[in-house]
């Protein structure tokens, strides 16, 4: 029994103060159940609503692609600057440390190999094992278009499905194979499916023209991949047109960590996804790293 002696009266009951419902800062996510938005918080910041997700997931198809040979050496200093990391549970296990508090998102596909048609793929990992893992998102690929177009979409909607049961929200990445049009025609369109079918927030490509109307008609938030490596300038000039133009943020890979300075260019990511710098200044921010660290 608790010891009710001498227990203080309540009286703090704020009559004049309707109850406000908790906000939530991401676009088109009031709906979902609060674990869903608690693991989405472990993305995004919820201080500005945005995410720089550092994707090393690219040896699921590549293998040991330049600037992933080795994950501990290249990879591990840049955890403290990202907002979340983005990889396989093969190189979660075998080299994130678990003491890295923040969120990780988990590639959920798989199958071929860049020798094959990637639209081949098929879950690669069962929702039980994504939680045991504690991860914030599970993350699959969506290739509108593609030979295996169903089948991926599928892939999807089992996984929408299985995380709705239990509170794990999923990324949606739309994959752009070599035949299809990088264009705002397309983005649209392979971005809309994946919001429609559950995808809880999805990935796409920045593309210079109409991105706006990308991030517009996609009803849930938007990240950008970074795509093969640009010179720093131009990457970050990408990063803040798509967070100007609506983007959420972005799942950056190979701009990063192939970098000349990687733990400099992440953290110029950052000012730009997280501060609105422009990207000259970024750009002299990343210099100005870059330097100090020689
Ligand atoms: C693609 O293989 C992965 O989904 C990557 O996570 C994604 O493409 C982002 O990496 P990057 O910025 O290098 O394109």
């Amino acid at each position: 029994m608790a010891d009710t002696d001498g227990e203080q009266d309540a009286h703090h009951y704020h009559l004049d103060r309707p109850q406000q419902p908790p906000l939530f800062p991401l676009k088109g996510c009031h709906s979902l159940d609060w674990g869903i938005k608690n693991r989405l918080s472990h993305i995004f910041d919820p201080r500005t609503g945005r995410t720089v997700m550092l994707a090393v997931d690219h040896g699921y198809f590549m293998g040991p692609t330049s600037g992933l040979e080795r994950i501990d050496i290249h990879i591990n200093p840049l955890l403290p600057y990202a907002n979340t990391l983005m990889c396989t549970r093969g190189v979660l296990r075998s080299l994130i440390p678990p003491t890295f508090n923040k969120g990780v998102v988990l590639r959920a596909s798989g199958g071929p190999s860049i020798l094959k048609e990637l639209s081949d793929e098929r879950l690669a990992v069962d929702m039980e094992d994504a939680l045991r893992l504690n991860v914030a998102a599970v993350a699959v690929q969506v290739f509108i278009g593609g030979e295996y177009e169903t089948q991926s979409v599928h892939n999807m909607t089992r996984l929408v499905d299985a995380g709705n049961r239990y509170g794990m929200p999923v990324l949606g990445v739309t994959a752009v194979g070599k035949q299809l049009a990088r264009d705002a025609k397309y983005m649209r369109l392979a971005t809309r499916i994946c919001a429609e079918l559950g995808a809880t927030y999805v990935k796409t490509y920045f593309v210079e023209k109409d991105f706006e109307t990308v991030a517009a008609a996609c009803p849930v938030p938007i990240v950008i991949a970074g795509g093969k490596k640009l010179p720093e300038r131009e990457a970050l000039t990408m990063a803040y047109q798509a967070v100007q133009q609506g983007a959420a943020g972005v799942d950056m890979g190979r701009n990063i960590f192939q970098s000349a300075a990687p733990i400099a260019m992440i953290q110029a990511v950052g000012k730009v996804v997280h501060e609105n710098m422009p990207p000259q200044e970024a750009y002299e921010y990343y210099l100005a790293l870059a330097q100090s660290a020689h």
